[in-house]
């Protein structure tokens, strides 16, 4: 609750406030009229005093109804605020001011008629008790189960709930005395009633809590469940709102008919997106199914004899990588033989947008060229990550663990879906055997890219003393004189 609305309210109070107590001033001081009207001309002396005290027991409780409202606005907003919580439950304060106004009510009944047992009026009239039990049976019923709810407190606002057998689900907005408000995924808003809920089960997903869920996918029984498992459980546990504290478990469900059923078991951090998670969970697999060469299982006895295609892990048979390959700077001194067989040794992999191709500090034994999409360098500062360079179609990168024998320098995450072909060490060194300048054309580049990293990290190592190093430890790694 915002300010302005806390003192906006306050306003109402004290102009509704000084509109009763005038009310009640121009009572008191046409009192003596009023009777007169009543007692000269009609004869009812009696009546005319009973009119005026109600009128009075009327504006003095409009009065401590104002009052109630001031000091519940006071009292609770302010010690909820204090100990940082959204707002206090609707239902405790309602019954704190009903109360506090009935307490009044007797206090004021009271003082114009002293001699009247209101107990007694309440209990030995029956009918009155008639009419306010069948009137309020179903509000009491709420109101009382609205108060075990307060007190046993499963759940709170904030929490996912499924209520009933409709499996009505959403986030709890609100408990009153009367019903439980929940916004459900399609963003509708549900009343349910206090009474209605008391009756059913409930599943609670506590917003504190880490709440799992299942995600279910096959595969063909060809594929080797070690590396399945492996190979979706990395790819999960990068996910965006995939709690880093429990690692995702991978497991077999069932030796299905068409395939290897499994299940994916991850927890979130904020339970209430779980249907967009559960969506991003599905999309990482099926791109690490694609990089990893697996296969998911179809419900279909047909016998299928399938061609291994590009970007199923297997080596590529160079359609497109060529042209690809012979646009990339380095490799312009490179003949079209020795093009089409890199082509031939490299793998293509597809990621997600979002997901780390390469991560800094790792070991690297091979390099990339970005064939479809774009991909960003990124180094940490300070904890944060910071973009140094966007790498696009025809660029490469990977190149400086793979020459040098260090450990990855940066990240490198796809912008976008993003292709790119992988080229191993000992494809390379075919390559440098026979092109003695491509070494010197990659140390260029590892120099610069280094340098620029280092003017990063804010060091002072010049291009050329970089240069140098690097072309000596290329020939070292790969053991060239
Ligand atoms: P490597 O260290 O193997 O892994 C991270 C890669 O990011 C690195 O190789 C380079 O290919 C690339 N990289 C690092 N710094 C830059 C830069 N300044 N500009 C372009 N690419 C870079």
């Amino acid at each position: 609750m915002s300010r302005p609305h806390f003192k906006r309210r306050f306003l109402l109070l004290l102009i509704a406030a000084t509109i009763l107590a005038l009310l009640l001033y121009l009572t008191r001081i046409s009192e003596y009229w009023l009777k007169t009207i009543f007692t000269g001309r009609m004869g009812l002396p009696e009546f005319g005093q009973t009119l005026i005290n109600v009128i009075e027991i009327a504006l003095l409780m409009g009065l401590a109804v104002v009052f109630v409202r001031a000091i519940d606005e006071a009292v609770f907003r302010l010690s909820f605020r204090l100990r940082r919580r959204a707002e206090a439950p609707s239902l405790v304060r309602n019954i704190v001011s009903i109360i506090a106004n009935v307490i009044i009510f007797v206090v004021i009944f009271k003082l114009f008629y002293p001699t009247v047992d209101l107990g007694a009026v309440f209990t030995t009239s029956a009918i009155f008790g008639v009419i306010i039990g069948l009137a309020l049976q179903d509000t009491l019923g709420n109101l009382f189960a609205g108060l075990s709810l307060q007190a046993d407190n499963p759940f709170q606002v904030g929490d996912v709930i499924t209520v009933g057998q409709q499996k009505w689900t959403g986030v709890v907005e609100g408990i009153s005395w009367r019903a439980v408000k929940v916004r459900t995924f399609s963003n509708h808003v549900l009343i349910l009633s206090n009474s209605s809920i008391a009756k059913e089960a409930i599943e609670v997903c506590p917003k504190e809590n880490l709440n799992a869920r299942l995600v279910y996918f096959s595969t063909l029984y060809t594929d080797s469940p070690a590396r399945t498992i492996h190979v979706v459980r990395e790819a999960v546990r990068e996910a965006d709102n995939v709690s880093q504290m429990i690692r995702p478990n991978v497991r077999i469900r069932n030796l299905g008919e068409s395939g290897v059923d499994y299940e994916v078991k991850y927890w979130l951090e904020d339970y209430a997106k779980y249907n967009d998670t559960d969506a991003l969970v599905r999309q990482r697999i099926w791109y690490a199914f694609r990089r990893a060469g697996l296969s998911f299982a179809f419900p279909t006895r047909t016998l299928h004899v399938e061609r291994k295609a590009r970007g199923d892990g297997t080596p590529v048979d160079g359609s497109g990588f060529i042209e690809r390959l012979s646009a990339v700077d380095i490799f312009a001194p490179l003949s079209v033989e020795e093009i089409s067989r890199l082509a031939n040794a490299s793998m293509s992999h597809v990621f997600a947008p979002g997901e780390t191709v390469i991560r800094a500090g790792d070991e690297g034994s091979s390099m990339f060229v970005v064939h479809n999409g774009r991909v960003q360098v990124q180094i940490m500062d300070n904890g944060k990550p910071r973009t140094v360079a966007v790498l696009n179609e025809g660029d490469f990168f990977g190149e400086m663990a793979l020459f040098t024998g260090e450990p990855r320098t940066a990240n490198v995450i796809a912008s976008e879906e993003t292709e790119v072909l992988e080229i191993g060490k000992q494809a390379m060194k075919q390559l440098f055997e026979t092109n003695p300048d491509l070494v010197e054309s990659l140390s260029h580049t590892i120099a610069e890219r280094r340098t620029e990293l280092k003017a990063q990290h804010e060091n002072e190592e010049t291009h050329e003393d970089a240069t140098a190093g690097i072309f000596a430890s290329i020939k070292r790694f790969f053991g060239i004189n």
